[in-house]
């Protein structure tokens, strides 16, 4: 059977390509059963796809819990990525995480997953099971058109990133909870010992110093770094400069001489941000596919119920 082209009303054109590809069978009521058996035999078009396109919906197959979606992530048979990061996420089954946990009312700001770690994945996947009443989509952009644009609008801004470089903090939390940033530095290196997170911070995350404050959290220091990275001839956007926590106070950024990044700079970045992304209105079933060395996402605020799954793949 073929994947039958669909569309979405929100859906954006960049260089020619539709982003997201959506797909729909070409059947009225689509199972994970047949989902599964059309990704493997169609895995290297959907590859090239994903290359093409960097974001694939598929919609109408009807995958509904966390083990169907495990099926259809087997399909494609890449290797799992185990997540480590600063939020909390818990395993639902075999290679299947709920998505972050963050407090619904909250924007979770646009990032590549794992950006703050040395190894990441190279492809995530979303499940959802329940869209949310109000909100809560899940906003995606492609990383290489934010680069491509901000050279375009500001270039002497990204040419002085690139010469100086980029600092930032990360501060975690003291106390483990459902926060954007809300795992403790003890949970997020699995270690309690100092001496050990230090080296592991430095293997892992490759932040520059660590340093832990007395209320038990801990801030980590990256840079100086060019937050623009180039995968397979496509130049993204890979570290976000604009924070990514609720917190204000959570992330602190400057060039890496120390100097403030200009207003301007980050004015600009926001308002391409804006432009490029497209707000994807879950509908129960979907899985999305994204390449996540040049798709960045995010989460709109939402109104419970909204259950979203994740998996990550090498
Ligand atoms: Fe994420």
């Amino acid at each position: 059977m073929e994947f039958i082209e669909g569309k979405l009303n929100e859906e954006k054109v960049f260089e020619g390509l539709v982003f997201p590809k959506t797909l729909n069978p070409s059947i009225c009521n689509g199972t994970t059963e047949l989902l599964v058996k059309m990704i493997e035999e169609k895995r290297e078009w959907l590859s090239e796809i994903l290359k093409l396109h960097n974001a694939i919906l598929f919609r109408g197959f009807n995958v509904s819990s966390p083990e169907e979606f495990r099926q259809v992530v087997e399909a494609f048979d890449w290797e799992e990525m185990p997540y480590m990061g600063p939020t909390n996420r818990v395993m639902v089954t075999n290679r299947i995480y709920n998505a972050n946990e963050a407090p619904l009312h909250q924007f979770i700001n646009f990032h590549h997953e794992m950006f703050l770690t040395k190894q990441y994945p190279s492809k995530i996947l979303f499940l959802c099971t329940q869209p949310s009443p109000e909100g809560g989509e899940t906003c995606i952009l492609p990383s290489h058109i934010v680069v491509s644009k901000m050279e375009k609008e500001i270039p002497e801004f990204v040419s002085e990133l690139e010469k100086k470089g980029f600092m930032f903090k990360i501060k975690t939390a003291n106390v483990n909870s459902n926060a954007i940033l809300g795992t403790t530095w003890k949970s997020y290196l699995n270690t309690e010992d100092e001496v050990e997170a230090k080296k592991r911070s430095m293997e892992k995350l490759g932040c520059n110093s660590v340093e832990f404050n007395e209320d038990g959290s801990a801030e980590f220091v990256y840079g100086p770094l060019n937050p623009i990275r180039e995968f397979e001839g496509k130049r993204v956007w890979f570290i976000p400069i604009v924070r990514h926590s609720a917190n204000k106070k959570d992330t602190r950024t400057s060039f890496g001489d120390g100097t403030p990044l200009p207003s301007k700079g980050l004015e600009t970045y926001k308002n391409i941000l804006d432009k490029v992304c497209v707000d994807i209105k879950w509908e129960k079933g979907d899985v999305m596919l994204l390449d996540n060395l040049s798709v960045q996402h995010g989460r709109r605020p939402a109104k419970p119920p909204r259950s979203v799954f994740v998996s990550l793949c090498k």
